[in-house]
């Protein structure tokens, strides 16, 4: 086999063609030092938000950072940070560059961002993994992913095929932002992903009784809460990216950068 991957012997051929799919992925990722996905099951709780603040916020400490939108169908990245660039679909991708951050997304792949992207799973996975097998990253410190939320095709592909440092989950106070992000954390441990720590967003500052309860149950640190603030709300309608422009709400994402460096 290409790469000299050993099979078990009398492997199924799909589990073959996973193992070297894996192998593809980790060639073409070998520049990049530290690969984190943002992940929760639950919807709306602000993993775009965090994902594009801790992208910057890594930036602003001088390392080279890529940001890779992973949520196929429903892409939300680029509209978060105001750009309007389109990749060439040829592989390579080449993942344009906002303040310093490499950006990919399916987004910068349709014509018309209005228009819906209607894929059945297999499509959705398909895409996610040529984003990884295909996407000239170069050398980076730190791939950030913006995960969508569920707990099936994306999520479970990435896991499949990528060996992450870990998973940033993003919870808000709710308990039931707080259960959901214990089944997303459940789900990556039981696929033999490691969970860096929790983040409660739209936080009163105070972790909730139910933040401390999924990390605890996740066997994770609080990396720290990200305040509720219009600003952010503001920032994604004008494409402002709030870390670099406001230093309370960098001061929030300075205190996680600080607890993932360690
Ligand atoms: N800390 C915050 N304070 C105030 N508003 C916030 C905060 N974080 C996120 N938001 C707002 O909440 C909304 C949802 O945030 P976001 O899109 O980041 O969530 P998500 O988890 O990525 O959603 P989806 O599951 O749809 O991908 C956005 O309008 C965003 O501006
Ligand atoms: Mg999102």
């Amino acid at each position: 086999m290409e790469g000299g991957t050993e099979l078990p012997k009398g492997a199924h051929p799909s589990f073959a063609r996973i193992i070297e799919q894996k192998e593809r992925v980790k060639r073409n990722l070998t520049g990049i030092k530290h690969k984190i996905g943002v992940y929760s099951a639950k919807g709306g709780v602000g993993k775009t938000t965090v994902a594009i603040n801790l992208a910057y916020a890594l930036s602003l400490r001088g390392l080279r950072v890529g940001l890779l939108d992973a949520d196929i169908d429903c892409p939300n990245v680029t509209m978060f940070l105001g750009m309007e660039e389109k990749m060439d679909p040829h592989a390579p991708l080449h993942p344009p560059e906002k303040e310093g951050v490499l950006v990919a997304s399916t987004a910068m792949l349709v014509d018309e961002i209005r228009k819906p992207i209607i894929w059945r799973g297999p499509l959705i996975s398909k895409m996610v993994s040529d984003f990884l097998e295909h996407t000239d990253w170069g050398e980076l410190d730190y791939l950030i992913i913006d995960m969508p939320p569920g707990t099936s095709e994306v999520p479970l592909t990435t896991m499949q095929l990528l060996s992450l440092d870990g998973f940033v989950i993003v919870t808000t106070p709710q308990r039931i932002a707080g259960v959901n992000s214990m089944r997303s954390g459940l789900m990556a441990k039981r696929l033999g992903t490691h969970i860096i720590g929790v983040v409660e967003n739209m936080s009163s500052g105070k972790p909730s009784a139910a933040t401390n309860e999924a990390a605890a149950a996740l066997g994770a640190e609080l990396l720290g809460c990200v305040k509720n603030d219009d600003r952010f709300n503001a920032g994604s309608d004008s494409g402002e990216i709030p870390v670099l422009k406001y230093s309370d709400l960098k001061s929030d994402f300075d205190e996680i950068v600080n607890r993932i460096l360690t």
